[in-house]
């Protein structure tokens, strides 16, 4: 979910909507927003997207108010529906509150406060909050912010609120555990957001409360921070903030996705340069130089990650395995949280997120830091709870990522992820010094190669057409290329809704053989290297069943072209860099045949991008 909310000398309306797009992108399946005139109340929620709430806030509430919230809404507890969107009221219609998170002790709560008298309007953990606060403030008659402090004790789960009182015109008091919030400082104003762009165009000067924290904030006065456990009193770190408006809009492109897909040859250059010193025959990271004793005397590395951020722990496996000698275990974040694992202090954890928020992936490293590892994260967002709860880190340089289906933000992390590989496998003297700076030179290369690639967007966008309506895809790759076949497959299924299946190649006359027949397309990842006289075995066998062959090839190769019903050519580059290329063509795929289907690419039915709950 994302939540905003503005407190100070504007009109919290056009803040709060216009924030709230900008955070559609955490979730939009229902949208909310309570403006406070000092007299009144003015609310309206509404089941659908930001646009709904637009719309119906305009036609029938007052949008007078200098102080306001926000919420946009990816459904945990309770059907995205009108009444299960926030705000929501405490009883007595006193406090209003946005919630993003999960109350897992609610029903308890609940029963409680229900023989207390309280009745429920909603199905959410996030009623029973407010009202929880509700009742400690009566009962203890306490302010607001002391209320929210005791309620909170009691709580528990994950959160990042915000709430008002009536009987208090000028505050509003957020608290965080687990989920995101930010608080933007203005001239006699404040902005609250799950990230900063909601207020970018207004300050850059930004608190990110950390965990367990809580702020009263009050027009004309400093933020106060004090830590929920014990009301110890908290200094805020204030930052700068580096984002500027340009990056999260659209550019002229038609959906974030392409602009993204787009960025990726700017992107990857970004995420090396300044660490790449090809001409000192130098990698430069300081997350690695400051830690290398625990990476090269690391028993194994465990990566860690959820999503595309996984399957790009799956292609660093490779990487790191094949050129550092290093072995390498990826699990799923969720799995590897709850199966007791068998984690020691000469275990290297790499953690891999874009948004640095995924809570199955916090929770892992928090799991490997108390067993000992050492931890070390790969974010593109600037201190995210992930960036922090690290021992250690290195940012991918993407930007930010807005379109639900992750695109840059893959490519960069195996651009990271190289980096470190390559750095260990030279410190560990595998790598010769022109092996080395073959790498180093290559990886140069790859913007204009990744550019390139982006060329045969027409050439992709006509196979697209073909296959908009085929009910099931499956990708096939080998090697380094295996986990790209996963990342296609799960691009396609994301944004247009299409069964899609990304398999080992060898691995299909196991199984997937069986689903050949003349109406099924195979996307098979081809590049003239490692093993490509048996990905050819592979696909007679797919030919010879009749299957339909879309097939990614290095530019000039005329052996698959006899073969296959469509080529794409991506240029020759160094087989662990393949992945760098072969993923763009699968991007545009599933962009084409997603937009012809007249899916919403950017957000997609059911899903969220910074997904805060486990
Ligand atoms: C969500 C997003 C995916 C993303 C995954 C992991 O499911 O929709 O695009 O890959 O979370 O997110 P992270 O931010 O940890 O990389």
């Amino acid at each position: 979910c994302g939540i905003v909310g503005y407190i100070g000398h504007r009109d919290a309306y056009p803040i709060i909507i216009k924030g709230l797009q900008r955070l559609e992108y955490r979730g939009y399946d229902s949208a909310g927003v309570a403006l406070f005139d000092g007299d009144d109340i003015h609310l309206a929620k509404t089941k659908g997207k930001v646009d709904d709430l637009k719309k119906k806030s305009e036609s029938t509430i007052s949008l007078m108010g200098k102080l306001g919230i926000g919420h946009t809404r990816w459904a945990t507890h309770g059907a995205p529906n009108d009444i299960n969107s926030h705000p929501h009221y405490s009883n007595s219609g006193e406090l209003v509150i946005i919630h993003n998170g999960i109350i897992e002790n609610y029903d308890s709560i609940k029963t409680e406060l229900t023989k207390r008298g309280y009745v429920f309007h909603s199905d959410t953990d996030t009623e029973v909050l407010v009202n929880l606060i509700e009742e400690v403030k009566k009962k203890e008659n306490v302010k607001l912010g002391k209320a929210v402090q005791i309620a909170l004790n009691q709580v528990v789960g994950a959160y990042a609120i915000a709430v008002f009182d009536r009987q208090k015109p000028d505050e509003i008091v957020v608290a965080k555990l687990g989920s995101p919030l930010a608080i933007g400082i203005g001239e006699n104003e404040y902005f609250i957001a799950s990230d900063a762009s909601p207020f970018i165009e207004f300050t850059s000067n930004a608190i990110y409360l950390e965990d367990e924290e809580m702020a009263i904030i009050r027009v004309g006065k400093e933020i106060k921070l004090r830590k929920i456990k014990d009301d110890s009193i908290a200094y805020p770190n204030i930052l700068e903030l580096q984002l500027n408006l340009e990056q999260i809009e659209k550019g002229g492109y038609e959906h974030f996705m392409l602009k993204e897909i787009y960025e990726q040859p700017r992107a990857i250059l970004d995420t090396y340069r300044g660490r790449l010193l090809s001409q000192q025959g130098l990698i430069k990271m300081a997350g690695i130089d400051q830690n290398l004793e625990k990476f090269q005397n690391a028993n194994r590395i465990i990566i860690v990650a959820c999503g595309t951020s996984w399957h790009a722990g799956l292609v660093a496996e490779y990487i790191f395995e094949d050129l550092a000698r290093i072995p390498v275990e990826v699990e799923y974040a969720s799995e590897f949280r709850y199966r007791n694992p068998v984690i020691t202090d000469k275990d290297v954890l790499i953690a891999i997120s874009q948004s640095g928020e995924t809570a199955d992936t916090l929770a892992a490293i928090k799991l490997a830091k108390e067993k000992g590892a050492f931890v070390f994260g790969v974010c593109n967002v600037v201190g995210s709870s992930i960036a922090r709860e690290t021992d250690a880190g290195a940012y991918t340089h993407a930007g930010p990522e807005i379109g639900v289906a992750s695109t840059k933000a893959f490519t960069t992390q195996i651009t990271v992820l190289m980096l470190i590989a390559l750095k260990l496998a030279m410190k560990k003297g595998i790598f010769s010094q022109s092996k080395f700076h073959e790498f180093l030179t290559e990886l140069e290369n790859i913007p204009s190669k990744v550019e390139q690639t982006l060329k045969q967007d027409k050439l992709v966008k006509e196979i697209a057409a073909v296959y908009k309506d085929s009910p099931n895809c499956l990708y096939l790759g080998r090697g380094y290329n295996f986990p790209v076949a996963l990342e296609g497959a799960l691009k396609l299924k994301e944004i247009s809704y299409i069964h899609a299946e990304g398999y080992p190649a060898a691995e299909m006359k196991h199984g997937p053989i069986a689903l050949i027949d003349e109406q099924m397309p195979v996307i098979v990842i081809a590049p003239k290297k490692g093993h490509y006289e048996k990905l050819i075995s592979n696909i007679q066998e797919i030919k010879s069943r009749k299957g339909k062959i879309i097939a990614v090839v290095t530019e000039g190769d005329t052996s698959i072209r006899e073969l296959a019903d469509h080529v794409i050519g991506i240029p020759d580059t160094l087989e662990s860099l393949t992945p760098l290329l072969t993923t763009i063509p699968l991007q545009l795929l599933s962009y084409h045949i997603a937009v012809m289907r007249g899916c919403n690419v950017d957000q997609p039915r059911n899903l969220a991008k910074s997904v805060t709950v486990e």
